[in-house]
C-alpha cells in the first residue's frame, strides 16, 4: 500500500527519494509524487508509475533541496491522478506532508475547515492533515503539528515538510508504521525499512503516538503531548536479502524457486539435533491452553487451513481458523486459556493487527509469525516466531507461504511434544518429512517446465475450478487466490464433496477443473468428483503423489506428481505446481506479475 520516505542531509534530496520510492514499488500504488524544500516547497507528483515521474522531475528545472519527502498512492479516498496523489500542500504553500492510512473524522474537519474559507483541490482524507497544520501555524510549526495530529481520528504515518525550516523533516505514527534511518550528516523517514535498508544499519521504530523531529545530523522524539522522550537506536543485524531480480524475468519465479531455501532458513534455528526449539512457549504456558485461534488474512490465512489438519491431528488442542477482519468484529470466545496465532508476512496487515489488540484486550495470548523483523505485529504479540524467508518482492506470496507453512508444521510438533501428545516414533517420522521439506520442493520444482506446457495448454480459460478434500483442499485456496492474483482470469476453490451442491451447475464442456488428490483416505472419494465433472465437458489437471499415477490416469486430461509424504505436511509440496501454474498463465497473459493491478503488497488499512 502507500509508501512514505524522507530526507534530510547535504545532498540533492530527490535523489534519494526517487530511489526510495522505487524500492517501495513492491508494495503496490498507482501514482506518486515528491516534496522537496529549498527556501520554498516545490512539489511534482503523478499519476501512473515511479518512471512518469521521475521523467517529470528530469524535465523540471530547479528541482533541488536538501530535505524532501515522497509518496507512493494507493487510491481509497478519490481515483488515482495527480491531484490526489501526494505530497499534499497547505494554501500558504509553506507545508508539505504525505500520509500513509486513514483520517476517519476527515469529513467533520474538512466542513470547520471550509467554513474558513479554505479551499480543497483533491478529493483525498489526506490534504485536510496539510490544511489543518496550515491553518494553524504561525511560527511554530511543531506546536501546528502536535494540535493538528491530536484532532485527527483514525491512522496516519507522516512526513512533514516546512518551508520556514528547511533543514527540519517531521515524522508521526499513529497506527501506521514509519521508522528513522540515522546515516552519515543525513537521516531519513521510511514507511519500510526496505526504502534505506542499503544506507544504514541503525535505525529508530516510532512507537504509537510519536513524533521525531529529524536534522542533518540530529533526531529529537517526542509524544503528543510535546513532551521529549528518549529512544533507544535499534541495529538490523537480519539478513534483508536481495531485492534484485537476479536474471530472473519476475520476482514471482524468482521467489518461488527460492522456497527451499527460505524453509531451510526458517528452520534453521528451530530444528536443532532432531528437536524443535521454540522456547518461546513453555510447558506451564501450554498445559494451560484449551483452544487455539488461527487468524490471519489472505495466503496467510489459508496457510492457517492447511495448518489447522496438523494442529488437530497431532496437538488434539480446539483449533479455530480465521478471517482477521471478520474476527475483530465478532465476540469471539476466546481467554487467558486461548492461544491466538497471527500470521503476517508483513507484519503490518491493519486487519490482522486490530485482531491481535482484540485478542489481547480478551487476555488471550499472541503469537505472532512474522516475516518482517520488529514490525507492528511482531512488537505487539505476546511471543513472536520470525519465518526467514527474506525481502518477499512480489505482491503474491510464495515464499512467505512456505516459510509460515513450515513453521506451523513445527509449531504443532513441538507443542505435541510437549504436551506428550505424540510418541516418540511418530515425532521422529514427522521431524524427517519436515527437515526434508527443501529437498522434496527442490524436486517438484524440478517440473516446471512441464508446469509450462500445461499453462500453455489451458491459458485461454475463462473459469478455473479447483477442487480438494481435506488439506488439499486448503491448498485449492491458495492455488485459486495466486491464479487469480495475477492472471486476472476468475477462479474458485471448493471443497470436492461440495461440488453437487450447487456449483456443478457451472461446470460444462471445457470448464477446467484443476483437482488436488493426495490424501490416501480421500483418494477414491475424490476420484469420484473428477469423474462427476468429467461427465459434463470439465477437462481436468490432476495433482497427486507418484504412486497414484497410474490410478488417476483415466481420469486426469494432465498430471502433475509430487513426492509422498505425510498428509499434514503435503500443502508444502502441492501448493508448488499451482504457484508455478499461476505464474505461466499470467506471463502468457503478460499480465503486470509482480504488481498485479490493485493489488497491495501490505494492507495497512481496512
Ligand atoms: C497473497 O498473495 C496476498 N499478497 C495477500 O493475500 C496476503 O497474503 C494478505 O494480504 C496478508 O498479508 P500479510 O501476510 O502480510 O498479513
Amino acid at each position: 500500500m502507500c509508501g512514505i520516505v524522507g530526507y534530510i542531509g547535504k545532498k540533492n534530496a530527490s535523489d534519494f527519494l526517487l530511489e526510495a520510492l522505487k524500492k517501495l514499488e513492491y508494495r503496490g500504488y498507482d501514482s506518486a509524487g515528491i516534496a522537496i524544500c529549498d527556501t520554498k516547497i516545490n512539489v511534482i507528483k503523478k499519476a501512473g508509475r515511479i518512471n512518469v515521474l521521475k521523467k517529470a522531475i528530469s524535465d523540471a528545472k530547479d528541482f533541488c533541496g536538501n530535505s524532501g519527502i515522497g509518496h507512493t498512492r494507493w487510491a481509497t479516498h478519490g481515483k488515482p491522478s495527480d491531484i490526489n496523489a501526494h505530497p499534499h500542500v497547505g494554501r500558504s504553500g509553506k507545508i508539505a506532508i504525505v500520509h500513509n492510512g486513514i483520517i476517519e473524522n476527515y469529513i467533520v474537519l474538512k466542513k470547520s475547515l471550509i467554513k474558513k474559507n479554505i479551499k480543497f483541490i483533491s478529493e483525498t482524507d489526506s490534504e485536510i492533515i496539510a490544511a489543518m497544520i496550515d491553518y494553524l501555524y504561525e511560527d511554530d510549526i511543531f506546536s501546528a503539528v502536535i494540535k493538528t495530529v491530536c484532532s485527527l481520528e483514525g491512522s496516519f504515518a507522516l512526513g512533514i515538510l516546512c518551508s520556514d525550516f528547511p533543514d527540519k523533516i517531521i515524522a508521526v505514527k499513529k497506527e501506521s508504521p514509519i521508522i528513522i534511518g540515522i546515516g552519515d550528516n543525513e537521516n531519513y523517514i521510511a514507511s519500510d525499512i526496505y526504502a534505506f535498508a542499503d544506507r544504514t544499519k541503525h535505525i529508530y521504530r516510532l512507537d504509537e503516538c510519536e513524533i521525531a523531529v529529524l536534522g542533518a545530523s540530529e533526531v529529537n522524539f517526542y509524544n503528543f503531548q510535546g513532551k521529549k522522550i528518549e529512544k533507544n537506536m535499534a541495529e538490523i543485524d537480519w539478513e534483508i536479502g536481495s531485492s534484485e531480480k537476479d536474471g530472473f524475468e519476475h520476482f514471482m519465479l524468482k521467489e518461488i524457486m527460492e522456497q527451499p531455501e527460505a524453509i531451510k532458513k526458517t528452520l534453521l534455528l528451530r530444528c536443532v539435533k532432531n528437536d524443535i526449539v521454540i522456547n518461546e512457549l513453555n510447558k506451564s504456558y501450554l498445559e494451560s491452553l484449551n483452544k487455539i485461534c488461527i487468524v490471519a488474512c489472505g495466503s496467510s490465512y489459508h496457510v492457517g487451513m492447511a495448518a489447522r489438519y496438523a494442529f488437530e491431528k497431532i496437538v488434539r488442542i480446539a483449533t479455530n481458523v480465521e478471517l482477521a477482519s471478520e474476527f475483530r468484529y465478532r465476540s469471539p470466545i476466546i481467554d487467558k486459556n486461548t492461544l491466538v496465532i497471527i500470521i503476517s508476512q508483513s507484519g503490518e496487515t491493519a486487519d490482522s493487527l486490530a485482531a491481535l489488540r482484540e485478542s489481547k484486550r480478551r487476555g488471550a495470548k499472541t503469537l505472532a509469525i512474522v516475516n518482517v523483523v520488529g514490525s507492528s505485529i511482531a512488537s505487539e504479540a505476546n511471543f513472536v516466531v520470525y519465518t526467514w524467508a527474506g525481502i518477499e518482492v512480489a505482491v503474491a506470496t510464495t515464499k512467505a507461504y512456505s516459510a509460515q507453512l513450515s513453521v506451523m508444521y513445527a509449531l504443532s510438533l513441538y507443542i505435541s511434544k510437549v504436551l506428550n501428545r505424540i510418541s516418540k516414533e511418530k515425532f521422529e517420522v514427522y521431524f524427517q518429512d519436515l527437515i526434508s521439506l527443501p529437498n522434496l520442493i527442490e524436486e517438484v520444482l524440478k517440473s516446471k517446465d512441464q508446469v509450462f506446457k500445461i499453462a500453455q495448454k489451458y491459458s485461454q480459460a475463462d473459469n478455473v475450478f479447483f477442487i480438494g478434500r481435506g488439506v488439499d483442499y486448503a491448498v485449492c485456496m491458495e492455488g485459486s487466490l495466486k491464479f487469480k492474483e495475477v492472471s486476472y482470469i476468475h477462479s474458485e476453490a471448493y471443497a470436492a464433496g461440495e461440488l453437487k451442491h450447487g456449483t456443478i451447475s457451472l461446470v460444462e464442456n471445457g470448464t477446467i477443473v484443476i483437482a488436488l488428490a493426495t490424501d490416501p483416505r480421500l483418494f477414491e472419494k475424490t476420484i469420484s468428483n473428477i469423474r462427476e465433472v468429467r461427465a459434463r465437458g470439465a477437462l481436468c489437471i490432476a495433482i497427486t503423489t507418484k504412486e497414484n499415477f497410474n490410478a488417476i490416469s483415466s481420469v486426469a486430461d494432465d498430471i502433475l506428481c509430487v513426492p509422498k509424504i505425510h498428509s499434514i505436511m503435503m500443502p508444502s509440496l502441492t501448493v508448488i505446481p499451482l504457484q508455478l501454474f499461476a505464474y505461466y498463465v499470467a506471463l502468457l497473459h503478460k499480465r503486470d506479475i509482480d504488481k498485479p493491478r490493485n493489488l497491495a503488497k501490505s494492507v495497512t488499512v481496512e
